[in-house]
């Protein structure tokens, strides 16, 4: 199986958690999108009132299938939010961020009873890190993050012709081994400038599909 057909595996057997949750979190992302084109067909779309979406480009494809979008500030907490990730380990933390939409993704977790990371198995890793971490920072802070994010022992890097859904930019950070990841991403979240960073430690997910040659695993 290619990496792309392990994503729209592990979408489709992700469908059975959105069934009979009126009220949904989507994230953002390739397995995600595969995820929004099954439900534009399955046989429970209609009971859906509306989701929360974590970025313009989600919010642009639940429109497209008909799904009303909703603001957090209404819903209130959610019963299920799910997501894909550059990479988990088997405690289910996640790095994410690859496709900049970190902050709103990690707002709409903190939101949500339950978490469901859906990855193909290339995303699994022991230890978080050879995927640079996105750092989400104000434009005026950029400099100077990006300089104690050098004392952190990262090669931060701007991502070029890159703003978010919230006006801010992205550094991508290299060369970081994360050993803790709960401590680090409250060490740089204390960064004055940064908006957050892309681990999901603090609130990992609560369950991880995997997509795995022919089957789907459950961590
Ligand atoms: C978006 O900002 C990310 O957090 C995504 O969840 C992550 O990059 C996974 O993306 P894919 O599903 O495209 O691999």
């Amino acid at each position: 199986m290619t990496q792309d057909e392990l994503k729209k595996q592990v979408a489709q057997a992700a469908l059975k958690y959105l069934k009979d949750i009126p009220v949904i979190g989507m994230g953002t992302g390739s397995t995600v999108t595969h995820l929004i084109n099954l439900l534009a067909d399955c046989n429970f779309k209609a009971d859906i009132e509306g989701a929360v979406s974590s970025s313009v480009k989600t919010t642009e494809h639940l429109k497209k299938i008909g799904i009303p979008v909703l603001e957090l500030n209404q819903t209130g907490d959610l019963d299920i939010y799910i997501d894909g990730a550059d990479e988990v380990t088997p405690h289910k933390k996640m790095l994410k961020g690859g496709g900049g939409a970190l902050t709103r993704e990690k707002i709409i977790a903190a939101a949500s009873r339950k978490f469901v990371c859906i990855v193909d198995e290339s995303k699994c890793v022991d230890v978080l890190g050879k995927f640079p971490l996105p750092v989400e920072v104000l434009p005026l802070a950029r400099s100077y993050v990006a300089r104690e994010l050098v004392k952190l022992g990262g090669q931060p890097i701007l991502r070029e012709h890159c703003i978010t859904d919230n006006g801010c930019e992205i550094l991508d950070v290299h060369n970081l081994n994360i050993l803790d990841p709960v401590e680090l991403e409250k060490t740089i979240n204390n960064i004055p400038g940064v908006v957050t960073n892309g681990l999901f430690a603090l609130r990992g997910a609560d369950v991880v599909l995997v997509g795995k040659g022919s089957e789907v695993i459950t961590l």
